[in-house]
This record gives structure tokens, C-alpha cells and sequence, in this order.
């Protein structure tokens, strides 16, 4: 599959070490050390990698003072819960304890994650975006860099017997995404059906999320957590107020994830709090 730079114009500098990357690194940390802790191989595949580490004091964060409204200021508290604990302690080794400049994208936190018998497969479709993540992946074991479609790869590259995590984090600046992640996941499950996934998603309206955990509900026979990060009232559905996890067929972690986008709201959000419920498949 050929590589079309103009599809995407995002670009994952600008958001990099924000809110909702906390929580949904926070939370993949948690999940790694869960599916990590012991078992048969497991192979991950990161549909949607970007580059891998970003740099915050780069032009791109320093404008959207993102990073400062989240990795700084969870660096810097004093009440964070134990489930950041992974994430702080990745963050302050790539900057040697010092301020922050560098934060790691999920490809970072996988590959160091993973176990010598496990695998590692990072789908980007940004050329310029995948050629950094190839450099900041080089040399690493049993890890592969892909230049394509993250949804179509995920299916054909998960294994059709044993372990398998696909991380599932969009752009959202397509349409069909929800669509997309809906289709993957069933497509994944009907090639594996013990295929486990983490979805971050948005949450600006609530129609938007509630429609997708419909879908969800109607289409994919598995079991699924739900953790939802709001940061404040969801007044303005044109801004990001909030995000939200989607945990496939995952251990039960519904405690940590809470505490997770809970500290997230009520610490850097303004009147938020965070939930963590089950969804039932029809
Ligand atoms: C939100 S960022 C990913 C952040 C990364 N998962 C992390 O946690 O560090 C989304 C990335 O997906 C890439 N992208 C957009 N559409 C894609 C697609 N269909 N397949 C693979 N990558 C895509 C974008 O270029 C962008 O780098």
C-alpha cells in the first residue's frame, strides 16, 4: 500500500504529553504490565504509532502549550495516584530527571514495554512521521515500522492463533473513523477471537461517543470497558472536552483506568471527573 502524504494533515507534535496523552499512556502502561506480567508471547500492533518521541520544546508544542497544561504539571504533583507512576518514571528517564523536553509516543512506550519473545508491529502512514519513528525504533528486536493504513494492516497482521493487543488511536480528521474502528474490531475478532484492543477516542459531544458505544454494543460480541476522562462540561462540541478509552476482552482494570481519568479531570481539567463502566454486547 502506497504511502499518501496529503490524506493527513495532522500532526501529533502539537497535542504531544497533553491531557489526553496521559491518560491514554498512563493507561497503555498499566495494560502492557498486566499482558506482560506473565504468559504466552504477545504480539502488539499500534495501528495509528506517529513518530515515537517528541520533542516539547520544539516550534509545534511550544505553540500549543499543550505539553504545559499536562506531562509538566503531572511532573510537578505531588497527588498523582500509583497509575502514573510507569509513565513518570519513563518521562524522567529520557530527560535524566531534568525539565522536560523529551515525551515519549506510544511506539516508545511499547517497544521498552514488550518482552524479548514478544513482537511488535507500528503502522504510520505519514511519510515524513515514519521515517522518524523507523529512527527512533532502529535496532530494537522483534519490532517493525510500517508505512501504511493502520486499520487494513492491523487485520492482516494479526496473528490468527494467540496473543495480540491492537492500540487503536486516530486523528480523528476523517468521517469514517468511527466506522473504521468499529469494522477493524470485528474484522479482528472474526481472525482471532481472543484479540484484545485499546481505543482512545475524543469526547467533544455526547452523542458522538454514545452512537460509536452503540455500534460497539450491536457489532462486536466481546466484552468492553469503558473510561471516560471529562475535563469540563461538554458545552462546546466543536472543542475536545474530555476522552475516552474503549478496552476490548482486556484484564479487568477497570479501578485503575478510573483513577486515571479521574485524576487527569479533576487535576488539570476545570469541574471534570472520570468514570470507568462496563458495556454489555448484545
Ligand atoms: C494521535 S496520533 C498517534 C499518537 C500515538 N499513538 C501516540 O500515542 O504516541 C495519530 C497518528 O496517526 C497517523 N495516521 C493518520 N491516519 C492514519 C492511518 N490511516 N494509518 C496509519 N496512521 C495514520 C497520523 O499521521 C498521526 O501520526
Amino acid at each position: 500500500m502506497t504511502c499518501y502524504a496529503a490524506q493527513v494533515n495532522y500532526l501529533h507534535a502539537f497535542h504531544a504529553g497533553n491531557f489526553a496523552d496521559l491518560v491514554k499512556h498512563a493507561a497503555l502502561l498499566r495494560l502492557m504490565a498486566a499482558l506482560t506480567a506473565k504468559g504466552p508471547p504477545l504480539t502488539v500492533i499500534d495501528t495509528h504509532a506517529g513518530r515515537g518521541l517528541y520533542n516539547l520544546v520544539g516550534p509545534e508544542a511550544r505553540k500549543s502549550g499543550e505539553a504545559e497544561a499536562g506531562i509538566v504539571r503531572l511532573m510537578q504533583a505531588k497527588d498523582a495516584p500509583a497509575e502514573f507512576a510507569p509513565l513518570i518514571e519513563v518521562v524522567s528517564g529520557l530527560n535524566a530527571g531534568g525539565a522536560v523536553q523529551r515525551y515519549p509516543g506510544s511506539p516508545w512506550l511499547i517497544a521498552e514495554a514488550i518482552r524479548t519473545a514478544d513482537r511488535y508491529i507500528a503502522c504510520e502512514l505519514r511519510p515524513d512521521e515514519h521515517e522518524a519513528l523507523r529512527g527512533v525504533l532502529r535496532g530494537r528486536q522483534n519490532v517493525r515500522t510500517l508505512c501504511k493504513d493502520g486499520y487494513a494492516t492491523a487485520v492482516v497482521e494479526c496473528p490468527r492463533d494467540g496473543r495480540v493487543l491492537v492500540l487503536i488511536d486516530p486523528p480523528f480528521e476523517q468521517p469514517d473513523d468511527y466506522e473504521r474502528i468499529v469494522e477493524t474490531l470485528v474484522s479482528l475478532r472474526r481472525r482471532n477471537r481472543t484479540a484484545q484492543a485499546l481505543v482512545w477516542l475524543p469526547i467533544k459531544d455526547l452523542e458522538t461517543l454514545d452512537s460509536f458505544l452503540r455500534d460497539l454494543e450491536d457489532e462486536v460480541a466481546a466484552p468492553m470497558l469503558v473510561a471516560e476522562c471529562r475535563m469540563k462540561p461538554l458545552a462546546d462540541p466543536m472543542k475536545m472536552n474530555g476522552c475516552a478509552l474503549v478496552l476490548m476482552d482486556g484484564p479487568d482494570l477497570a479501578e485503575p483506568f478510573a483513577a486515571i481519568g479521574g485524576w487527569v479531570a479533576q487535576a488539570l481539567g476545570a469541574g471534570g471527573d472520570g468514570r470507568a463502566y462496563a458495556l454489555t454486547p448484545q
